[in-house]
């Protein structure tokens, strides 16, 4: 990650005075600067309520590509600010706060990711989108948990294939395609640290709940689960389906638009192992605080700079997945 950590220090430190409704300028800020916010479900309520765009990592890409704004405000973690920086990048785009990194995209370092490629010469590379500028440039195809089965199905059956960085959206996909790919061993700590105990017991709890799942989470959750998808996908599940209570395992922040969604539905947020924290919080996303975007947009920093080979090499492998339709 590109991080210069004192630049952004010094200006996470400038004052806000007490009387700003940071709401109000925000919006009047997005206006005056002709900028466009995108936001993940990940990120804090209030913020995804002043989204021009929220949505799941496809939608945000494709919005990224449209946006003929001066500036994108993206509100999320490190590796989608800079896959809009790729996929447009003409365009300025600042992040709230440059260290919303991400544990999948940090679990896949450029140097070891190269020798392992190296490792399966005929192999073609799949990475998921939670990964870093140079893991994309070292690929052929990038994909997210909305469009991975498709991405995998485009290649020839008897093509070879190395899935990186998540072990736990491959398995899933080794499933879904009954493919042999070639897995890097990454993973998400979000994810990873629902309870299949607990999650078990709640079902119990509640015999007539539904459960569903991220692919990120680990395949004994993912077992277990009534429907698997994307955060949009999980989104889309709770209206259209008849049940009344769901047991839902990917982040919290997802659960604020479920509730505008299906406000009468009962959502539960699936247990995690340690009951000393939030695990099922995406601390990385929740770096960003309506004051950090209120001075990203203020001040126009943090922004994402890449350089132009980067840029070039990164590109395509995103572009082609926009282009599958
Ligand atoms: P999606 O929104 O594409 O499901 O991704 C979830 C995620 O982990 C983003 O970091
Ligand atoms: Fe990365 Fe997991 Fe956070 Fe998504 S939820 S940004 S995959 S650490």
């Amino acid at each position: 990650m590109n991080l210069n950590v004192l630049e952004q220090r010094g200006y996470l430190d400038r004052p806000i005075p007490d009387s700003i409704d940071l709401k109000s300028e925000i919006k009047q800020l997005l206006k005056s600067k002709n900028a466009v916010l995108l936001a993940h479900y990940y990120q804090n309520e209030e913020i995804q309520d002043l989204a021009d765009y929220l949505g799941d990592s496809l939608f945000l890409a494709q919005k990224a590509k449209e946006v003929t704004a001066d500036i994108i405000v993206f509100a999320g973690v490190h590796f989608m600010a800079e896959t809009a920086k790729i996929i447009n990048p003409t365009k300025k785009v600042v992040l709230p706060d440059l260290k919303a990194g991400c544990s999948l995209a940090d679990s896949c370092p450029p140097k070891d990711f190269a020798a392992f490629k190296k490792l399966h010469p005929n192999a073609k590379v799949v990475t998921y989108i939670n990964c870093s500028a140079e893991i994309k440039a070292l690929s052929d195809i990038v994909c997210t948990s909305s469009n991975a089965v498709d991405v995998i199905n485009s290649f020839d059956k008897d093509q070879e294939l190395i899935f990186a960085p998540d072990k736990n959206l491959g398995k899933y996909l080794i499933k879904e395609t009954g493919r042999d790919l070639i897995l890097w061993d990454g993973s998400c700590i979000v994810h990873e640290a629902f309870s299949f105990e607990k999650i078990t017991q709640l079902a119990i709890e509640y015999p007539e709940a539904k459960f569903i799942a991220h692919p990120e989470s680990e395949s004994q959750i993912l077992d277990i689960a009534h429907y698997i998808g994307s955060t949009s996908g999980l989104l889309n599940f709770v209206q259209k389906d008849s049940a009344q209570t769901y047991i839902v395992a990917t982040e919290a922040g997802i659960l604020h638009e479920m509730r505008k969604a299906v406000p009468h539905k009962n959502l539960i947020p699936a247990p995690v192992d340690d009951d000393s924290c939030a695990c099922s919080e995406c601390a990385f996303m929740k770096l960003n605080t309506l004051e950090k975007l209120y001075l990203c947009l203020k001040y126009e920093q943090p922004e994402i700079q890449l350089n132009d080979e980067l840029i070039r090499d990164a590109y395509l492998p995103i572009q082609r997945m926009l282009d599958l339709k």
